[in-house]
């Protein structure tokens, strides 16, 4: 079959890696794509989140699946934008509905829902500028650090950890009163703060059937020692060592299964992936948010373990028959390590030419921030490249991915060279 990824990062790069590998996939595209998919793929300009160029690229190429990589468009309503299009019908999307896709556009939604099928999660109360007094006493009732979260999409950059209560006041009517995220603020959810170790799970599912993929831990500051400013992720491990079978088991049973009987229960049309983001309270599994596609950087380390042909998985999760495949998981460990543009994740500069990505051997270098230009290959976002390895264990694969990192040049590339190191 003809098959389209939606997205540019490394997590679809990976995406496409994994697809062109199978056999089922005839002629595969990505748009926009960039350096990397452009050599086994073939990479057509349009935005994510214009559908209608969507639909004309999709008939032009007679394209059969279509997998959504990032949540604009899933939170844009792509999947019920196909539904509702007698041509797109017949098209298998990879995502969630509007309604599912919710899950992560909406954090009081999430909430809602989480309350809904009782499933842990730390306790909230939402507001909105019209209650924005209540939200600032709600404030003084709870103790430091306090967590604000914007309830709607705002780049990663929506929630805020404080301190002091003062300034978690101010910060609320920033937030309400004075749109600090834009419409993502007009509601603000506040809720008490977990204190534990992080990871996620991966779960793709049918809206009936689901298939638990491997765990991971990503890297979100961008300083060495988990200091400075949140990026999209530095970094990636899978499996997370803590995540004993277990502790799997707790997650199955009090999160994956009251999830999934939740988006049925609810007549949520759901074919996609569902990252939950988890934190470790004393033995115990909370969620700290849904995202409703894959991570990145964590796809990187996440699809490379599965053995099973993803075409396969992808066609059986459109068709509802996921019950009927098995799930092959490599068992040896993955990394990745995301080189970065010097300045990220604020300002930085594009076009610097990259070299040495030849050299790398035994890693798979896949591409996030890159575009060709005169045949070089140049960066072209703050995330450039990411380089995965696998190893017996997390330490032999970061030693590796950190050797083959060593061999890529371009001008004020940055990277963290701590990744693993908190888990020793
Ligand atoms: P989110 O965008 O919801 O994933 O939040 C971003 C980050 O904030 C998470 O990865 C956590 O590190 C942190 N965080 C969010 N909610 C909480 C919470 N209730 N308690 C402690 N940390 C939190
Ligand atoms: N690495 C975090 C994310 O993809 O949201």
């Amino acid at each position: 079959m003809n098959i389209l990824v939606l997205g540019s990062g490394g997590r679809e790069h990976t995406f496409a890696h994994q697809i062109s590998k199978s056999e089922k996939c005839d002629q595969l595209f990505v748009a926009p794509g960039n350096a990397g998919t452009q050599q086994i793929a073939t990479n057509i300009p349009i935005n994510v989140n214009d559908f209608e160029a969507i639909k004309k690229a999709v008939l032009a190429h007679q394209i059969n699946m279509v997998v959504v990589g990032p949540e604009d468009p899933l939170v844009n309503g792509i999947y019920d934008y196909f539904q509702n299009d007698d041509d797109l019908k017949r098209v298998m999307l990879i995502g969630p509905s509007k309604k599912g896709a919710a899950l992560e556009g909406s954090k009081e939604r999430a909430k809602e829902f989480m309350m809904a099928h009782h499933i842990p999660t730390a306790a909230y109360q939402s507001f909105t500028a019209a209650s924005l007094e209540a939200g600032k006493k709600f404030l003084e009732s709870l103790s430091a650090p306090y967590v604000l979260k914007a309830d709607g999409l705002a780049a990663g950059k929506g929630v805020l950890i404080l301190n002091d209560l003062a300034e978690a006041k101010q910060e609320l009517e920033n937030m309400l009163a004075n749109q600090k995220f834009g419409e993502a603020s007009n509601t603000v959810v506040i809720e008490e703060f977990l204190s534990g170790i992080e990871l996620s799970v991966f779960v793709l599912t049918d809206g009936k059937n689901y298939k638990i993929l491997p765990t991971a831990k990503d890297y979100k500051r961008i300083g060495e020692g988990d200091t400075g400013l949140n990026t999209g992720g530095m970094g990636a491990i899978s499996p997370v060592p803590f995540a004993d079978e277990a502790f799997m088991q707790k997650i199955e049973e009090r999160i994956v299964k009251p999830t999934i009987n939740g988006l049925q229960k609810e007549n949520i049309d759901y074919k996609g992936f569902v990252f939950i983001g988890l934190i470790k309270v004393g033995n115990d599994p909370f969620v700290i948010e849904y995202n409703v596609r894959m991570g990145d950087p964590e796809t990187e380390v996440v699809l490379p373990r599965v053995k099973t042909d993803l075409v396969e998985l992808l066609e059986k999760t459109s068709l509802q028959q996921l019950n009927n495949s098995t799930l092959e998981i490599d068992e040896r460990a993955a990394t990745t390590v995301m080189v970065v543009s010097g300045g990220y994740p604020e300002a930085y500069q594009k076009g610097k030419e990259i070299t040495g990505i030849e050299n790398i051997s035994d890693s798979i270098v896949f591409h996030a921030g890159t575009s060709e230009k005169e045949g070089k290959v140049v960066t072209n976002g703050g995330r450039v490249i990411a380089v995965t390895s696998f190893g017996k264990d997390y330490q032999e694969a970061i030693k590796k991915s950190y050797q083959n990192v060593e061999k890529l040049h371009f001008d004020k590339m940055y990277y963290r060279r701590d990744l693993g190191k908190d888990l020793a």
